[in-house]
């Protein structure tokens, strides 16, 4: 692996892991249904930023993510050596995981990206064309698409699964797209205690931008799947079995001279600086610069992605939810 260190660290099992409080079906049925309806209000919020905004901001920023995010990728690309077949790339964006997939499986190669994005799907596509990639994209929402059954071996994702509403049921309809016996690889962020470098800009812009949104472990977003107790209670409700979780460190860069463009794109930050009166916006700009110092050394950004490889295989018996 070549621009950063893989450190794989320990192996969850199924039985070894506590099942936490989750925000699914079982919350339905629990008295009141405000933490039902903050789900589903945050799960929408983050479908319609895909839509809008932060595929733009993705996609501006592809050059730089690509090299970013890099050792993910190769994390899917290794799980297609392994077990070469059909396969799906969940919340595919701008499709570097899925050519990078269709690369590995050579001139056989059936590799489809699905997104929620049309702007992300357009972004694939072109990529696809620029590297005669046989890789193909359709636009749909992956919880609720139907998808010929059965019709693949490996679903795979980087970074796309954590912003379902309802996740349970999403991983469902992923295993009824799946063939009995599949696999299934995604790699999601663990929490938001262990990926400060995520949370810099947010927690830095906090005191000048009260208005701020706050998100926590768990909400759909980015550290939607941080529990992994709850990840696998998730996957087992979908018709998924034989879950293994476990941690992956890897060291990731980008270019100091992107880092202004970079907080102020992503995260929660990114959606509401541009709305900021100017004095305070430039203020909240130097402020949060200041604060991500610690992960300039030179001409390069580094930080520590600290994330799940979560695997599963489809249950011969059980079709999801
Ligand atoms: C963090 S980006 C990751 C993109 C890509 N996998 C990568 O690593 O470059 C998350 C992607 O998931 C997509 N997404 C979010 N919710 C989705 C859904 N319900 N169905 C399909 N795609 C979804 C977004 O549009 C976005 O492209």
């Amino acid at each position: 692996m070549s621009r950063a260190r893989i450190l794989g660290l320990i192996c969850l099992t199924s039985s070894r892991l506590e099942v936490a409080e989750w925000h699914t079906e079982r919350s339905r049925t629990r008295p009141g249904g405000d933490d039902v309806d903050r789900t589903h209000e945050a799960a929408e919020a983050q479908a319609a930023r895909w839509k809008g905004s932060g595929a733009d901001a993705w996609v501006a920023a592809q050059g730089y993510l690509d090299a970013m995010y890099r050792p993910f990728a190769d994390l899917l690309v290794q799980a297609a050596a392994a077990h070469p077949g059909r396969v799906l790339d969940v919340g595919c964006g701008t499709g570097a995981s899925t050519v990078a997939v269709a690369r590995e499986l050579g001139a056989d190669a059936d590799c489809v990206g699905v997104d929620i994005s049309e702007t992300m799907v357009g972004a694939a596509r072109d990529r696809a064309r620029r590297e005669g990639s046989s890789a193909r994209f359709v636009n749909a929402d992956a919880a609720t698409h139907a998808f010929e059954s059965a019709a693949y071996d490996l679903v795979v994702s980087r970074f796309g699964v954590m912003f379902f509403g309802d996740p349970a049921r999403a991983f469902g309809n992923l295993r009824r797209a799946a063939a009995g016996g599949a696999r299934l690889r995604f790699v999601v962020w663990r929490g938001m205690a262990e990926n400060p470098f995520m949370t810099t800009a947010e927690r830095a812009a906090a005191p000048l931008v009260p208005s701020l949104p706050v998100r926590k472990d768990g909400d759909p977003g980015q550290f939607g799947l941080a529990d992994p107790a709850r990840t696998e209670q998730l996957l087992l409700e979908g018709g998924w079995t034989g879950v293994g979780i476990r941690p992956v460190d890897a060291v990731c860069t980008l270019p100091e001279t992107e880092l202004d463009s970079y907080f102020s794109r992503f995260g929660v930050l990114g959606p509401v600086l541009p709305g900021l009166p100017e004095p305070t916006r430039a203020r909240v700009v130097e402020t949060v610069r200041a604060a991500f110092e610690p992960y300039v050394h030179g001409d390069e950004v580094r930080y520590t992605a600290a994330c799940w490889v979560v695997d599963a295989r489809a249950a011969e018996d059980a079709p999801g939810r």
